[in-house]
């Protein structure tokens, strides 16, 4: 029988449902969500799978051990006796990060100075060596959270933020994150076999994004050797890695749709151009420039989502409401028997879009308040 891993995934706490699907999805079991997380459990194949499939998760880590931290010598007592070595060389250079819920006997910076003393201990303990805690060339992450004196202690798997796929060009002023284009797919229930448009496609998130989706392709199938924070830890098993790999890569299979990305500035084409060509997607996208205002729909019945552009991260067109109502009245003109997302600030004049949407979303785009608006055009 093989052992289980306890894992959690971390995500913006309005999409925690979601992402606790995607998870039972790829074979996690015993999900349970949390505030801003969802845990679950997972075979090795499980762990690595998550790693490649998830679209959702902000960030993946592996539970080292759970006990009480009702004082900072009990975290001292019972972190010193975890052997360390086997998780991370001496000489990687660790950081501790501590979060902190609910009512606590014991202050977060304790925490983190009492597991820092416990990792160098441990070291010395066990193998006879000095830990390297250093936070400002960490390659390896310790997250230590306490909730109501109950310390978790793991270790960040992921490395990078999961958004960052791989892909991308950089360059675009304002992009969405992968993971925020995937929620919005995922809130409209996209599968995959209606064509998928974005008019003001930026960089391309969304279209891409849809395209992987359609594709059945592993989001994070592009990161490079290296780029995983397991790369680097002790349990590591490199043959259920690349068996992972070559499974992802086995799933894949044609789009059964198109795929439209347009966008006004010439610029921003070329960058969806070279992220869609490093994505591999290119051949499935049609990309072209082109004003919104001149778009047609190219086919009966398909999916419309956008980032409208707006002041606050762009310097130009403003969210205004003659904006907005021009964006309505051309939809309502050119999109029927279509369904339309569309993603903007949460004081933006939605009602100006004169359109009746059914379902509205709030959402964190960065550090900004968002709303996605869905609209059934009859
Ligand atoms: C907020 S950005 C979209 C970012 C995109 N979702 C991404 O992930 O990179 C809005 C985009 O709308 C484009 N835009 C502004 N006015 C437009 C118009 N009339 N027609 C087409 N695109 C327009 C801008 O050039 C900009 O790239």
């Amino acid at each position: 029988m093989t052992d289980t891993i306890k894992l959690y995934a971390t995500c913006p706490n309005e999409i925690t449902d979601l992402l606790a699907k995607e998870i039972s999805a790829i074979g996690g079991t015993n999900v349970k969500t949390g505030y801003r997380v969802v845990y679950f459990d997972g075979t090795e194949e499980v762990f690595y799978r998550a790693h490649l499939q998830l679209r959702l998760a902000s960030r993946l880590f592996r539970v080292i051990k759970e006990f009480p931290a009702h004082s900072p010598t009990i975290v001292f007592d019972k972190a010193k006796r975890i052997k360390f070595h086997e998780y991370f060389k001496a000489a990687s250079a660790v950081k501790i990060g501590v979060t902190m819920s609910g009512d606590n006997k014991v202050e977060g910076h304790l925490v983190g100075t009492k597991i820092r003393e416990a990792i160098t201990d441990s070291f010395k303990h066990y193998v006879k060596q000095d830990a390297n805690i250093s936070s400002w060339d960490a390659t390896v992450n310790v997250q230590a959270y306490v909730h109501s004196n109950r310390l978790m202690l793991s270790v960040d798997t992921a490395g990078k933020s999961m958004h960052k796929r791989g892909y991308r060009m950089e360059g675009h002023p304002a992009p969405l994150k992968e993971t925020l284009a995937a929620t919005l797919l995922n809130l409209c229930e996209y599968d995959g076999t209606i064509p998928l448009m974005d008019p003001m496609c930026g960089s391309g998130t969304i279209v891409i994004e849809g395209c992987m989706m359609a594709m059945n392709k592993a989001p994070m199938i592009h990161r490079k050797k290296g780029e995983f924070g397991f790369e680097e830890l002790g349990f590591f098993k490199n043959q259920i890695w690349k068996q992972a790999q070559d499974d992802a890569r086995a799933g894949q299979k044609w789009p059964d749709t198109k795929f439209y990305a347009s966008d006004i500035d010439p610029q921003h084409v070329e960058i969806t151009r070279e992220s869609a060509l490093r994505a591999r997607v290119e051949k499935y996208l049609e990309i072209e420039q082109k004003d919104f205002f001149d778009t047609k729909k190219p086919e009966e019945t398909g999916l419309l989502i956008t980032n409208l552009p707006y002041g606050i991260r762009l310097d130009e067109t403003q969210l205004d409401e003659d904006f907005l109502k021009r964006v309505g009245d051309h939809l309502k003109e050119n999109f029927k028997g279509w369904k339309v997302g569309l993603l903007m600030p949460e004081d933006a004049p939605f009602k100006a879009v004169g359109l009746k949407p059914s379902r509205k979303y709030p959402l964190m785009n960065g550090a900004l308040n968002v709303k996605f608006y869905v609209y059934d055009m009859y």
